[in-house]
């Protein structure tokens, strides 16, 4: 009796599982079940649970989308700066403004040279980044905001060729590839330099820093990164500890 009923129990829970293996057999597509070969590799010989799987190389494409500022990264393509700036003025102006001026307080694209050490500095292609990778990339990744990625490589040349029209960099009849991407050169480009606070505030690198009353006269606001005045007077605002 117990014999019977113990069978029975087991050839119930088979009955219930068999559907349920057999649907998630069924399911998988044969791209997602690695070859025999792939899968003997990678697994060691021990139970395998068969969860996951190696990413398809489509996949891995789909994430590698960086671009390095020697252009390495970049998808075949070209666009112009006219082209660009249909889409733009379709795409990107309703924030951006016409002249990359900023529709209200969406981001500045265009302008701002020689704001940077001013209390309102501008961070455009004109005034600001090094290499021209970094609008490449973040635009081909990220804009329009809310609509990523939704940009073609030949949208985004030409997009970043209006960009740099409207920067004064480069001429009205412009186009931008693959194979010159790296012959454009910011004007800010020398603005950068390697970390040197190793020699720069080496004062500050002592064996036993000052942790308590460093500085003998109370602290004092000397700059604001930008003019919008929201750090609290000192005589008006509210005491700051
Ligand atoms: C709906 C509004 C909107 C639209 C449309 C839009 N952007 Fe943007 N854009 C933003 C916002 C917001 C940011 C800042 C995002 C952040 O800092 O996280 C931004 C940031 C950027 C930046 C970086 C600015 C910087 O220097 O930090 C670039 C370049 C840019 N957008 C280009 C474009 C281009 C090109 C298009 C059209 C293809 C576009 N955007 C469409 C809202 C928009």
């Amino acid at each position: 009796m117990l014999k019977s009923r113990k069978t029975a129990a087991i050839a119930l829970a088979l009955g219930l599982l068999a559907p349920v293996f057999g649907l998630a057999q069924q399911q998988r597509t044969p791209a997602q079940n690695p070859p025999a070969a792939t899968a003997g590799k990678l697994a060691p010989a021990r139970v395998q649970l068969n969860l996951g799987r190696p990413a398809l190389p489509q996949e891995i494409a789909a994430w590698d989308i960086d671009v390095r500022p020697d252009g390495l990264g970049l998808p075949p393509g070209k666009g112009s700066v006219k082209q660009g700036e249909d889409i733009y003025l379709e795409r990107c102006a309703a924030c951006h403004g016409e002249f990359g001026e900023g529709a209200g307080r969406w981001p500045v694209l265009a302008g701002g040279a020689g704001s940077l050490k001013s209390d309102n500095p501008e961070k455009t292609l004109g005034s600001f980044w090094p290499y021209l990778s970094t609008s490449w990339d973040y635009i081909y990744r990220a804009m329009p905001f809310g609509n990523g990625q939704s940009l073609t490589p030949d949208e985004t040349y030409a997009v970043v060729a209006y960009l740099l029209n409207l920067n004064d960099i480069v001429k009205e009849d412009f186009e931008l590839s693959k194979e010159n991407f790296a012959s454009v050169k910011l004007p800010n480009v020398g603005g950068f330099y390697d970390d040197d606070r190793e020699t720069a505030e080496k004062v500050f690198w002592k064996k036993n820093p000052c942790m308590k009353n460093c500085k003998p006269e109370p602290a004092k606001v000397t700059g604001r990164a930008r003019a919008i005045d929201v750090t609290p007077d000192s005589k008006t605002g509210p005491r700051v500890e």
